[in-house]
């Protein structure tokens, strides 16, 4: 990955689904010196996902696409990449599975968090399925987007002790503090 040069930040868009903890927590790491992006885009697959008010909150620009039409929703969203100038894309809790068209245009430039410690437990439910397994660890990771599901080279990974009293909603709490700690460092581990 490209170093920095002066002091430009590289412009980035976050795409989520839903309640965009991620990426509140990416906003204000965004904010610091040390951060090597700053947030210029919000991009949400729909109009419910609450994360969308920290748009408002930080005046970054939003835009909902409708995925009834997959092509058309990514053919416009590549078009306001372009426009705006966007360089590097984050993934937080964002529920398409973007095209392997897409993927290639962003080679490198798209990373992800995932709510397991890949490559156990691609896809969704990662805790309900960690804890049924008896698995005594679970974690978070954050991936470069490969065009298969989950696959993409591992940046950072985080590993979370299960407890004998976790249910899949404790560990899932548990689990998401870890990831508002971890997107950060994968984001520096990559530009530095
Ligand atoms: C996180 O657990 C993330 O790992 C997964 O979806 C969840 C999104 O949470 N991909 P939030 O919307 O960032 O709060």
């Amino acid at each position: 990955m490209e170093k920095l040069t002066g002091l430009k930040k590289i412009k980035t868009a976050v795409f989520i689904s839903g309640t965009g903890s991620n990426l509140k927590n990416i906003i204000k790491f965004s904010k610091t010196k040390k951060s090597p992006i700053s947030i210029d885009l919000i991009v949400s697959s729909t109009y419910l996902a609450k994360g969308l008010k920290y748009a408002n909150q930080h005046n970054i620009k939003k835009k909902i696409f409708n995925f009834k039409n997959y092509k058309e929703a990514e053919k416009n969203i590549f078009k306001l990449l372009k426009k705006e100038k966007i360089k590097f894309i984050c993934l937080a809790g964002f529920m398409k599975i973007l095209s392997k068209e897409f993927i290639k245009k962003f080679d490198g430039k798209i990373i992800n968090i995932h709510p397991s410690l890949l490559p156990k437990y691609k896809g969704l439910n990662t805790h309900i399925r960690a804890i049924r397994n008896k698995d005594k660890l679970a974690g978070c990771t954050v991936h470069y987007v490969s065009t298969k599901l989950d696959s993409g080279k591992v940046i950072l990974q985080k590993k979370i002790k299960i407890s004998l009293r976790d249910n899949s909603t404790s560990l899932a709490k548990k689990v998401l503090k870890q990831e508002h700690k971890l997107y950060p460092a994968a984001i520096l581990k990559i530009f530095n």
